[in-house]
């Protein structure tokens, strides 16, 4: 079994954490650097992230998982990190701008015709979405790229996650000034290693089969 095979197999939503036991930090940096360098459309990396890596952070995350979310408090309370992965609302012109001079600090363009490309082209598929009113959508799916990454990239580095979609988006909103800033937060993901009494490290995996989710073109 290849590497990557075996973290597919065994990565699983880990349901309840060992609270003593911490990531360390140079595992922590490469679940970190999966995010950043998630693919986007037109490297539009419309995204930022709430690291929380203490408990009062992790409670401040907490406060989104009251009600009828109290089912993922604890996975969020007991995990060693907490990543909030919030969606931009907007792609302003200055946002698009900065963007561009991050690509030509990292030397992307050979010359100013380059350059102009790719401003005109991110500019166009920018457009393009907010003439159909669905920038928020666009944004949150590539999000969510953002997200497979990191379960991926934990996957593979033999660390347990929890992606989360149960919780409160509004108190989220109201606890990290969300809207003021921009963004909304579309999933929550925490990370670090599985209690021994965690149901779910020891259910067979259930996917359906192949026939159904492949055909051939
Ligand atoms: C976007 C997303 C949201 C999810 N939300 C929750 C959640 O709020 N709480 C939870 O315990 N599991 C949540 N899950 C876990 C799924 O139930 C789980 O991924 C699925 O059952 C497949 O099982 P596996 O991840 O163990 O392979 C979520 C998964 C994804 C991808």
């Amino acid at each position: 079994m290849t590497e990557l095979t075996d973290a597919l197999r065994h990565r699983y939503t880990c349901k309840a954490y060992d609270a003593s036991r911490r990531l360390p930090d140079p595992i922590v940096q490469q679940l970190l650097a999966a995010l950043r360098y998630s693919p986007s459309s037109v490297n539009s990396q419309p995204w930022h992230f709430i690291v929380a890596d203490n408990a009062e952070g992790k409670e401040r995350i907490a406060k989104a998982t009251a009600g009828s979310y109290a089912y993922n408090a604890a996975k969020v309370l007991n995990a060693s990190h907490v990543i909030v992965l919030c969606a931009r609302n907007e792609l302003p012109d200055d946002y698009l701008q900065a963007v561009l001079d991050q690509e030509q600090a990292d030397g992307r363009f050979a010359d100013e015709a380059a350059r102009e490309g790719q401003r005109k082209g991110r500019a166009g598929y920018v457009a393009q979405h907010e003439s159909a009113g669905d920038v928020a959508e666009w944004t949150q799916k590539q999000t969510y790229i953002a997200q497979g990454f990191l379960l991926l990239a934990a996957g593979l580095l033999g660390v347990d996650a929890t992606p989360m979609e149960g919780f409160d988006p509004a108190a989220l909103d109201a606890e990290f000034g969300l809207k003021e800033k921009g963004f909304s937060p579309a999933v929550i993901v925490s990370l670090g290693y599985h209690a021994d009494g965690d149901f779910n490290a020891t259910l067979p995996k259930s996917r359906l089969p192949e026939a159904v989710l492949f055909s051939r073109a």
